[in-house]
């Protein structure tokens, strides 16, 4: 063959080959070409889709059978899982497996529950001050969704903790709006790794359990965009969430899912959201006006009273009321969010894949590690000495595992509940002890000792065990889960009643806590050691051990102030409580952004442990500190220096307090840097200040306002740091848009 004929044969197959991909590409489905923007792609789909397939899109299923309403979950949803939505097989887009959620691959309670691994609680990961332990957990329980088959995680919670009694407080990540968004914002984008979509939630202001269906939360524009929504803001940032979950409660007269000031104005129009949002389960009411205010799509039917996202949303579109442009809109959110993230392009596999729980509890074990915090230590009991001789072990199931949080976020151990006999067996419960025994883990660590358990139910035997013992490690549990808030903020069960017994017969008495949030502790001048352990997850035993021998040197720090007492708090009593069913009340956030330490500050209130607080088996310093603004951004260096024997991890916080102008509270964390540092050994560390964090929110204008004045940058250990260094620098007045981004240095 001549060689221009092979050119011309060889050109031909090179024509014939672009046009096979050209029309792969752009030809029967243009919107699987990956080389288009999420958005594109979106738009091609929806272009082809008919009125009924957009509207399986948009109407969710409880992916579990509901008993009390005699249904089935869909046949194609998987088994006790929290939701499922058809795709369009025509046009190649998937099915949508959905799964709680911010602790790992949760199941609906029934017999087959998915055996998966718990991360400690949401307020553990927090207490790490560490994003990247924050993201890591995020990935692994991500990997394990995609590993089940599923392509949505229904985690991302940020609610702030405005109510320290909030059943739900574990699942979340404190009352600071830069540390919940930041550490939130990481597991995000964590779990999106892995090619599946994460859901931030509840949009917004769902701060507490009791009512919350029924109660109606007031606060202003700025006040909320100054806390909760900050909070979620940031956490949109940093995770780039998929999906969105609307809350439960009314914001100023409204449902959450009909809320068009949340949805349409904060979320889609002011901060430029292109994802879904979802409802929460039970959390639709209407048809029209929640369609018009932006709600995308409804969840977990038959949750809610009426199927309003189904034939009644055929109808109103029909007929107008709902314009096929906002259908059509909804549809395109939720393949956005499809595109955006791979779930179209790499679909979850039909069957189970191998899942390396081995590894995955490593990672749980090191974020409870990370985030247990030592409270108390004056007489350095902790770390224990391995030459001890005879240990007490009291209380809280610690012969059987440790504690995990009640509700939808639950995650099935393997192995089983050790303590299946607990109750309420059905929902919120079971109450969960995951199989990881605190008393073996020590037995293990003492193989020359004695270590003898008690349950702790007789405080007299409890105390007698004590006085015999050289050294005593209690547990002390409270047990806290989604639908109810806590009575009090004291441990239940008469657990300061035993501690109390306990440590009159023993003051060599370490205190573990596991608790779902802050708790009083009138015994605490009687013991030696208390070290909060939170829900502490999957490997919880090993962790506490690991934590209490030195192992691992502690390195926590409150994410969350510990009141002295509910009558420091912004609302003594809880609204709502106890329960009346259906019925409507306010819940008057007069706090308004003093959120947490803010409300402490601004009242010259002291709390039994502060914001940020966290011991170590070692001591640091913090020195050197140096603020200034370069190019209109605040940052402020500093030296994180270890000046006792061991190494360890400090959290070196920053705050800002405004010397002439008046915020919401004296002062905020403007930022924060986890250092680990050798015995004698020194870090330098530098933060820049996000400028939301200086200013106030302009509501009229949605602008950020910094005023022109002196402002005290304070270098401190824990918000309320006797030792802590600080510096006056001068900030000009600033405008910012309603992201943060510079709009005009004014020099007057
Ligand atoms: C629950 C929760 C929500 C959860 C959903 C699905 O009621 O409020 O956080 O993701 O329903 O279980």
């Amino acid at each position: 063959m001549s060689f221009k004929k092979r050119i011309s044969l060889l050109s031909a197959a090179v024509a014939l080959c672009y046009g096979a991909v050209q029309a792969a590409e752009t030809g029967a489905q243009p919107w699987m070409n990956a080389r288009l923007d999420a958005g594109e792609r979106a738009g091609l789909a929806v272009a082809q889709m008919t009125l009924d397939e957009k509207l399986k899109l948009v109407y969710g299923y409880l992916g579990a059978d509901m008993d009390n309403k005699k249904t089935k979950r869909p046949e194609e949803a998987y088994k006790q899982s929290a939701g499922f939505i058809y795709g369009v097989p025509r046009l190649g887009i998937p099915n949508l497996y959905e799964t709680d959620a911010g602790l790992g691959v949760a199941s609906q309670a029934g017999p087959d529950a998915r055996a998966a691994t718990a991360l400690p609680s949401g307020l553990n990961t927090a207490a790490t001050w560490d994003v990247k332990t924050a993201y890591e957990g995020g990935a692994m329980i991500g990997a394990e969704a995609r590993g089940y088959g599923f392509n949505v995680v229904l985690a991302g919670g940020v609610n702030l903790m405005r109510e320290p009694r909030n059943g739900r407080n574990f699942e979340y990540a404190g009352e600071d709006p830069l540390l919940a968004g930041k550490i939130v914002g990481a597991q995000i984008k964590g779990i999106q790794s892995n090619r599946v979509v994460s859901t931030l939630k509840h949009f917004a202001l769902n701060d507490q359990e009791t009512g919350r269906t029924t109660l109606n939360v007031k606060i202003g524009d700025q006040a909320a965009r100054m806390s909760d929504l900050l909070a979620l803001q940031i956490a949109r940032e940093e995770g780039n969430p998929g999906a969105v979950m609307c809350s439960y409660n009314r914001l100023n007269g409204v449902h959450g899912c009909e809320s068009s000031y949340l949805l349409n104005e904060v979320l889609k129009k002011d901060w430029g959201f292109k994802g879904w949002v979802m409802s929460d389960w039970g959390a639709v009411h209407s048809t029209v006006p929640a369609a018009n205010a932006g709600l995308d799509q409804q969840s977990g039917m038959p949750f809610d009273l009426a199927d309003y996202f189904g034939p009644p949303l055929k109808e109103a579109v029909l007929n107008g009321w709902v314009p096929q442009a906002r259908l059509d809109d909804m549809v395109r959110r939720i393949l956005h969010a499809m595109f955006e993230h791979g779930v179209v392009d790499h679909p979850v596999a039909p069957a189970v894949q191998s899942i390396d729980f081995k590894a995955n509890a490593a990672v749980s074990v090191k974020d409870a590690q990370q985030g247990m915090v030592l409270l108390k230590n004056d007489a350095k009991l902790l770390p224990l000495n391995k030459s001890v001789k005879r240990v007490a072990v009291i209380g809280g199931y610690a012969d059987r595992g440790v504690m995990a949080g009640g509700g939808s976020s639950l995650v099935y151990p393997a192995g089983g509940n050790a303590a299946p006999e607990l109750t309420p067996k059905t929902w919120p419960g079971p109450v969960m002890i995951y199989p990881s025994s605190p008393l073996k883990a020590i037995q293990a660590r003492l193989p020359g000792a004695t270590v003898v358990y008690n349950d702790g139910k007789d405080a007299a035997a409890a105390a007698k065990l004590a006085r015999d013992s050289d050294v005593v490690v209690l547990f002390a549990t409270q047990w806290t889960g989604e639908g109810f808030d806590m009575p009090n903020l004291s441990l239940p069960d008469k657990q300061d009643e035993l501690i109390a017994a306990v440590a009159a017969a023993n003051a060599r008495t370490v205190v573990v806590l596991e608790t779902g949030g802050p708790v009083t502790m009138p015994w605490l001048p009687k013991v030696s050691s208390v070290l909060e352990a939170w829900y502490p997850g999957t490997g919880g035993g090993e962790a506490i051990a690991g934590v209490l021998f030195g192992e691992v040197n502690p390195s926590g720090h409150l994410p969350a102030t510990f009141p002295a007492a509910e009558s420091q708090l912004p609302r003594p009593a809880l609204d709502g409580f106890p329960e009346v069913a259906d019925r409507r009340f306010d819940v008057n956030y007069h706090e308004g952004a003093a959120v947490g330490y803010k409300w402490f500050d601004l009242k010259g209130l002291t709390p039994l442990f502060p914001f940020g607080h966290g011991l170590s088996y070692t001591d640091f310093a913090l020195s050197d500190l140096s603020a200034g603004v370069k190019d209109g951004v605040l940052s402020a260096s500093f030296t994180v220096k270890n000046v006792g024997k061991v190494a360890g991890k400090e959290v070196a916080q920053v705050y800002v307090a405004p010397v002439g102008a008046r915020w919401e509270a004296p002062k905020r964390l403007v930022g924060f840097h986890k250092a680990e540092v050798a015995p004698g050994g020194a870090v330098k560390a530098t933060i820049s200040v996000d400028p939301r964090l200086l200013a106030m929110y302009d509501s009229a204008s949605k602008t950020w306002r910094v005023a022109k004045g002196d402002y005290k940058v304070i270098l401190a250990a824990d918000a309320s740091d006797k030792r802590a260094v600080s510096q006056v620098i001068k900030l000009e007045a600033a405008v910012y848009d309603v992201h943060g981004k510079p709009l005009r240095t004014s020099k007057r």
